[in-house]
């Protein structure tokens, strides 16, 4: 009789185990590592990439985990920008950004760098500093040439400039445009390469995605660097969308086209789909965001010279549109919890049906 119920007692023990197992989110890893988007990804040979921030990266040991798991490709969100890596004149902190590129090297993936100019995230010293124009193109090729120096071999391609155009075309009103003049732009491409010459180089830009005033601005300056032999990789679409404003995909099927005539790689580089504006259930807008991020990722993969899709973090609980719109929005392809998402969905069944 003892024997009887111990052994019910042990049936009873092994089926609430598993019971809890099925419900606790914490132990519900979905993907595996045949089915993670790296390993998908590797049908069609794309770079598969997520931004990436320092905090998480040194606190979150899940965050390593699901980051190491799917993604073959990293960016630095923060740490290689101006302000980070060059804080004051003479002095260079690569502390946070060796820290990522030790990360990718350890786990097989690839590094991309960001960036080498922009408009924003520069130290007081250089925003303040009274400098000539000889003086600010010293700084720049200084900043340059330690910075890709120190990761040649090890980043495979820059977001070389970042943000330089108006939303009218034209070229955005900066220290570097108004100090060095329009000639700074082919200068960054010219010293970035003399620094590595092997690392692919990119003008990155937001909403130049369809067909307007600003992919037409761009196309125009990148057209004109190629004619006169400046060694410009590509450009980066940076893809920031929301369900209220979603991409025409027939328009960027068709500006991708027009920069692959010109020999030009499009990437697209900061992926992410905010839901706050979308209308409908939850369920309706996740699908909504899902299908977005399926068709860019469809489209990109649909022309030879779209070999890179990279997401602006992976996981709602670290997105910057958190800090931006001041609520837990949801742009991303894993919730907070790290549970995959129908976009995830969506961008695994695109990888998984690629050619
Ligand atoms: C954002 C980061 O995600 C934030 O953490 C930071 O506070 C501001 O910059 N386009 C870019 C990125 O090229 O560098 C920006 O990153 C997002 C928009």
């Amino acid at each position: 009789m003892k024997r009887y119920f111990l052994l019910i007692f042990i049936v009873l023990f092994i089926v609430s185990c598993s019971l809890i197992k099925h419900n606790s989110p914490s132990l519900i890893v979905r993907p595996t590592s045949t089915s993670s988007l790296k390993f998908l990804a590797l049908k069609s040979g794309i770079e598969i990439g997520a931004a990436v921030a320092l905090q998480p990266l040194r606190e979150d040991e899940t965050y390593r985990e699901v980051l190491a798991r799917e993604f073959n490709t990293l960016i630095p969100e923060n740490a290689m920008k101006f302000d980070a890596i060059h804080p004051e004149r003479y002095q260079y902190k690569f502390k946070g950004a060796d820290e990522i590129v030790d990360f990718a090297e350890k786990n097989n993936m690839k590094v991309f760098g960001h960036t080498l100019l922009w408009h924003i995230a520069l130290p007081k010293w250089l925003k303040e500093g009274d400098f000539t124009r000889n003086e600010l193109m010293g700084i720049l090729r200084d900043h340059i040439y330690t910075v890709v120096g120190r990761y040649k071999g090890k980043i495979v391609a820059w977001d070389a400039v970042n943000e330089a155009i108006a939303r009218d075309g034209s070229l955005l009103d900066s220290i570097w445009l108004r100090k060095i003049g329009p000639e700074y732009l082919d200068l960054v491409f010219q010293w970035a390469h003399e620094a590595d010459p092997n690392a692919r180089l990119f003008f990155n830009e937001f909403s130049a995605e369809g067909l307007s005033s600003k992919s037409d601005g761009l196309y125009a300056i990148v057209s004109s660097m190629v004619q006169r032999g400046i060694p410009i990789t590509g450009i980066g679409l940076q893809m920031h969308k929301s369900l209220g404003n979603p991409p025409n995909v027939q328009q960027v099927a068709k500006n991708i086209k027009r920069f692959a005539d010109l020999g030009l790689e499009v990437q697209i580089t900061e992926m992410d789909v905010k839901t706050g504006d979308g209308k409908g259930s939850l369920s309706q807008k996740m699908d909504q965001q899902a299908k977005m991020y399926g068709d860019i990722l469809h489209i990109c993969l649909s022309f030879s010279n779209c070999k890179t899709f990279m997401l602006w973090g992976f996981t709602d609980r670290y997105s910057w549109i958190n800090s931006i719109t001041g609520t837990q929005d949801g742009p991303l392809i894993f919730d907070i919890s790290y549970q995959p998402k129908k976009s995830y969905d969506a961008l695994a069944s695109v990888l998984n049906n690629s050619k």
